[in-house]
């Protein structure tokens, strides 16, 4: 793996912190809990995942034996009695939540699941840390898309409105005022817990087999030697490789154990401004490294005749994460792509894609660390 660039001045995290920490991950059998979960292990974490089984075969949960080395427990965040117990009894450090129903265009064949799943699970999330003497930091993850969307070229910036046209973007708005509540209302005063939220962009990367996904649905066309159609060719996206945004995560979580108060925010993860692309930026690129080693991929356009409404542009102000947590994306954009297509042209011809997932994870984890010096940025 070649064009790895130097650990870059700033973003540095602490692996050591890791170490023997219990943390407890919702989503972990889905596309960016399955990594997160690989991280921390790697990481010498004790892992306990709580999610549905996976949505996709294959997915990244099968096929990277996540559950290997951490306490996997498959459960409903809407069985909220279940989902106590399990926290009770892993008793963790840290809770991160990532399960969701993540998808636009399901949701708005499925809004009342999508509601449950999103808002009331975070509801029952919160209510088993309220109830979890152990944790002390927590960081729901919920999305780019909460933000009321003017169709504006700038990006949002975390004080901006919640709002949401489709019911998952809306989910994930009212997630973010349940956690505004919940702090307010129960963890502030007390000082126990650190609560923040996570908005990040479009994350892509190797793993991802969910539906409606531009890469997925890429992937899935080219290996079985179809062209591939794309619905929205002009939507511009805040688009990073899966590893940045869970870089910011869990810099961010580390900047909370430190200083519980400060760090208890909503927080933005996206993309250089240079890097926020339109879709068919993204599809020549990924089309150009797939046919450099396996021919056969080609795209067209075909807009949606459902015509469903997804927001046109979406971009994210990042600023705070830069200067308060030291966080900006560390991999070449040109390269993440690289990275995604090797991944898939690994599984597809029957390689150690496990070892291909360490191998990646060790190079941008080295990029992303200064020799174990941990830069804090904010002090009490
Ligand atoms: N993928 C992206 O581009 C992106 C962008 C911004 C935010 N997010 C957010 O990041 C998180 C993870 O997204 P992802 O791409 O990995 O999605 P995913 O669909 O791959 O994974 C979702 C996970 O949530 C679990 N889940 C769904 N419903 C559940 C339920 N009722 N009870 C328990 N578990 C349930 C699934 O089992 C799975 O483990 C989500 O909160 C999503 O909204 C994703």
């Amino acid at each position: 793996m070649d064009g790895r660039q130097s650990a870059l001045e700033g973003l540095a995290m602490n692996p050591s912190l890791w170490k023997g920490k219990r943390v407890f991950v919702t989503g972990h059998t889905g596309f960016k809990g399955g990594w997160l979960c690989l991280w921390l292990k790697k990481l010498g974490a004790e892992v306990t995942g709580y999610a549905l089984p996976p949505a996709s075969n294959p997915s990244l949960f099968s096929v990277t034996c996540v559950q290997d080395g951490m306490h996997s427990l498959i459960g409903d965040v809407a069985d909220r009695q279940r989902l106590a117990s399990a926290m009770a009894e892993a008793k963790p450090d840290v809770v991160i939540h990532m399960a969701a129903q993540a998808l636009v265009r399901y949701s708005y064949r499925h809004p009342v699941e999508t509601y449950a799943t999103n808002v009331m699970g975070t509801v029952h999330l919160l209510e088993a840390v309220r109830h979890c003497d152990s944790v002390c930091s927590v960081l729901v993850v919920t999305s780019d898309k909460c933000y009321e969307n003017r169709e504006r070229k700038i990006g949002y910036r975390e004080d901006e409105a919640m709002g949401g046209f489709d019911p998952y973007s809306n989910s994930k708005g009212c997630a973010e005022l349940v956690v505004a509540a919940y702090r307010q209302s129960f963890f502030a005063a007390q000082g126990r817990v650190a609560l923040a939220t996570a908005r990040a962009g479009n994350v892509i990367g190797g793993g991802d087999w969910s539906d409606d996904r531009l890469i997925p649905d890429m992937v899935r066309a080219f290996h079985a030697g179809e062209t591939v159609c794309i619905r929205n060719p002009d939507a511009v996206r805040p688009w990073q490789h899966v590893f940045e945004a869970l870089h910011g995560y869990l810099l961010l979580l580390e900047n909370m154990m430190e200083n519980p108060t400060a760090f208890s925010q909503a927080w933005n993860f996206g993309p250089e401004d240079a890097d926020t692309r339109d879709v068919a930026w993204i599809v020549k690129r990924f089309v150009a490294h797939w046919s450099a080693d396996q021919g056969g991929a080609d795209w067209r356009i075909e807009r949606d005749a459902g015509n469903l409404h997804e927001a046109h542009t979406l971009r994210l102000d990042c600023s705070k994460a830069r200067h308060e947590l030291n966080w900006r994306p560390a991999l070449d954009f040109g390269l993440a792509l690289q990275w995604i297509a090797d991944w898939y042209r690994c599984y597809y011809s029957n390689k150690d894609v496990l070892a291909l997932s360490q191998q990646q994870l060790d190079v941008f984890q080295e990029m992303v660390t200064a020799d174990g010096e941990h830069r804090m940025v904010k002090t009490a």
